[in-house]
């Protein structure tokens, strides 16, 4: 049926191990429910910068933060344009691209090493390419991220250590709020039955959705 219906682009955010995997699985199957074409993707991408990105991430390949700041904005232009899978596109023919990540994530992670405002010019091609209708972000405790980092994983990426996710997340809202006129985020309340987590990213899905009339 895609095709007749509105596109849609909703982004997943949140420090890391926050359950966005999760949850944006489970409304990948409640648009799929409602008959809808729906891809779930994420950022880094699995294309060419983002594995060089991943390798940095892990301390593999050493970088100064502006570059990586820069490479994240071109993986995702790539994320956005490429031929094969763009998102762009897909959400043109009518599909529901959900993305575990976008720009936002640049925001609030680079903001830790250069000016936000810097990181936020770098990527104003890709907001002109395409806004979310909405950008998502499952608010969990820092605290309660981190130990469910440390249980799944031998060794942490750059910027898996508490008082980064900390700053990291206050780094989202100072985000919000200088970006609070140009875009559309829900704050959802992460903590708690991955269930009830999930129905209050539906009920703020529906939400928005009323809001700008668009077809489910
Ligand atoms: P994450 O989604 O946590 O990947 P994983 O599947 O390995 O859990 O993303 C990896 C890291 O990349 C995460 O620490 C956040 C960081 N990141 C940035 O620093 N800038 C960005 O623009 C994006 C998209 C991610």
């Amino acid at each position: 049926m895609a095709g007749d219906q509105d596109g849609l682009f909703f982004v997943i955010e949140g420090i890391d191990g926050c359950g966005k995997s999760t949850q944006i699985k489970q409304l990948g199957e409640y648009f799929r429910l409602k008959g809808r074409q729906v891809h779930v993707t994420c950022e880094p991408t699995d294309g060419h910068v983002g594995v060089l990105i991943r390798k940095m991430l892990s301390g593999e390949v050493k970088v100064d933060q502006r570059t990586i700041a820069t490479l994240f904005a071109a993986d995702r232009t790539d994320h956005l344009m490429n031929e094969e899978n763009g998102i762009r596109n897909k959400v043109d023919k009518g599909q529901v691209v959900l993305c575990d990540r976008y720009y936002f994530s640049s925001y609030a992670y680079h903001a830790q090493h250069v000016d936000m405002d810097w990181v936020i010019r770098v990527n104003s091609m890709n907001a002109e390419i395409l806004k979310p209708d909405a950008t998502l972000f499952i608010d969990v405790d820092p605290d309660t991220c981190f130990k469910r980092l440390q249980r799944g994983r031998a060794h942490l990426e750059m910027y898996e250590k508490i008082d980064i996710m900390n700053q990291v997340r206050l780094s989202y809202f100072e985000a919000f709020e200088r970006l609070k006129d140009q875009e559309t985020v829900r704050v959802i309340d992460g903590n708690g039955e991955i269930e009830q987590v999930q129905k209050r990213i539906r009920k703020a899905v529906d939400e928005i959705m009323a809001l700008t009339l668009k077809k489910v």
